[in-house]
């Protein structure tokens, strides 16, 4: 058995670092994630937390040039609904988001979720059954995490119809989507939000934590 680490103050510090630093990235370098690191990233996201022990996550890298396109055009055309969809005093602000890094990012990931695994055999599920999906969703914090420990960035886009995506990726009918990364490195590293640089949302200050006493 090995020794477990004990984690110093100097960790402690550097770790709040990873966290404030951790980013949604949309602007990315072009010059691939070496395939060891991504590999390491991937294998190390294997230990997260998921209910029953059922690790219900699915990664997918997506290399097809033929893929990416397909999600591209996805991404365009539930972009162009969501920008029809705001209101007046909200759309030009809307439009001058950048949403995606789909096109530089040289990395792809698809994120499904198998939403009955037979791994975990059913455990601590019965009275919600989403703690499946939640399984997925820590995964891909830990990825998340585990690729600014590399200062290596990653961009959530979620704006994409999960069946298209399931059909577009050719995955099991009954795998769930969750998530479409786009990974590389950053071109620019900050500690604040880019939805927050560019006005269109603030961090909330305030504790979201309450005490019942
Ligand atoms: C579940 C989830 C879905 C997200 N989907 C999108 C998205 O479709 N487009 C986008 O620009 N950002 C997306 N984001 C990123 C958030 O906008 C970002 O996390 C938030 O603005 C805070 O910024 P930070 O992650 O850099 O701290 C998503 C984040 C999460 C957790």
């Amino acid at each position: 058995m090995t020794a477990a680490p004990v984690f110093d103050q100097k960790f402690r510090d550097q770790l709040d670092s990873l966290f404030l630093w951790r980013r949604d990235v949309r602007h990315f370098r072009r010059d691939p994630v070496p395939e060891n690191v991504l590999d390491h990233m991937l294998a190390l996201t294997c230990v997260t937390p998921s209910v029953g022990l059922s690790q219900p996550w699915r990664f997918i890298r997506v290399d097809a040039p033929t893929r990416r396109a397909a999600v591209k055009a996805e991404f365009a055309e539930r972009n162009a609904e969501a920008l029809a969809a705001q209101s007046e005093s909200d759309s030009a602000a809307y439009a001058r988001l950048k949403l995606a890094g789909l096109d530089e990012a040289p990395h792809h990931i698809a994120v499904f979720c198998d939403p009955d695994p037979a791994q975990g055999r059913g455990l601590g599920r019965m009275t919600m059954p989403e703690t499946v999906q939640w399984s997925a969703v820590m995964a891909i914090h830990s990825f998340w995490l585990a690729a600014q420990s590399h200062n290596i960035g990653l961009g959530w886009v979620s704006i994409l119809d999960p069946e298209h995506m399931r059909l577009l990726l050719d995955v099991p009918p009954e795998w769930r989507f969750m998530a479409y990364l786009c990974v590389g490195y950053p071109e620019e590293e900050h500690n604040t939000p880019e939805l927050e640089r560019r006005g269109w949302e603030q961090r909330a200050s305030e504790r979201h934590h309450w005490i019942i006493r």
